[in-house]
């Protein structure tokens, strides 16, 4: 699989067993997303050593803060050699703007956006002063990652469909709460199969736990992007 569109969610305290997991893959089956915690705890030389080792890595970082700070760590990102960053949507235009200008050559990281967590609801917004739905504000916050031209957004499988008609097959939708029908649910609300979430326009499947925790998480991954590739 040249272009894996699986990117397994590295969620883990520290890098022995970080790489503990990632020698049991591989870069031609799987890309790796780094979180705040891994990050926080073992930094940028895990991620120039996941580079080195043939992986493409996005980096989740979700910058959020004045243009300037922004388009700088997207810079720091770049350097590092990542395939993908994103920045929070809430920093609005401006800052999105900034960061895109900073990943503006050719071969930049994929710039992508978070709109709003899906473990916030209606109750959550409203106490931060938005009175909109969740669900307005996901189309809002993409329509305006899109106009200042990101490649994409993260998202629910759910709003796939309607993000891809609103703004179009070539903005990238990275989305999380992938399950396979026997797989565990874990803190998972709202979840969608492979199959499921690829069919309904999902460019790239975050999946964490099914893989990580797998007894075999290479032939896990083999079954998952066998199934995804039976509806490409
Ligand atoms: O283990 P699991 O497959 O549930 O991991 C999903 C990954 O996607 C985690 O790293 C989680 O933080 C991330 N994520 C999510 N839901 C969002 C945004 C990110 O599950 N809305």
């Amino acid at each position: 699989m040249p272009d894996p569109k699986v990117i397994v969610a590295l969620d883990f305290p520290d890098e022995t067993s970080t790489l503990q997991l990632v020698e049991q893959l591989h870069p031609e089956q799987c890309r790796l997303k780094i979180g705040k915690e891994l990050f926080t705890r073992s930094g940028p030389d895990l991620v120039r050593r996941l580079v080195d080792a043939g992986y493409d890595v996005f980096l989740d970082l979700k910058y959020h803060d004045i243009p300037n700070t922004v388009a700088k760590a997207c810079m720091a990102a770049a350097d590092l050699g990542v395939w993908m960053v994103n920045v929070h949507s809430l920093g609005g235009p401006s800052m999105m703007e900034a960061a895109r200008k900073a990943l503006s050559s050719d071969d930049a990281p994929l710039l992508i956006a978070v709109t709003i967590l899906t473990s916030s609801n209606e109750e959550d917004l409203q106490a931060v002063g938005i009175n909109n739905s969740p669900a307005e504000m996901v189309t809002r916050l993409a329509s305006l990652a899109k106009a200042q031209d990101l490649d994409g957004v993260v998202c629910s499988a759910r709003e796939t469909t309607s993000l891809k008609s609103l703004l179009g097959q070539e903005f990238k939708l990275v989305t999380p709460g992938i399950r396979l029908a026997d797989d565990s649910t874990d803190d998972q609300k709202r979840i969608m199969t492979p199959i499921d979430a690829v069919q309904s326009g999902a460019d790239y499947l975050v999946i964490g736990r099914p893989i990580t925790q797998a007894e075999n998480p290479l032939q896990k991954l083999k079954i998952i992007n066998a199934q995804i590739e039976s509806v490409l």
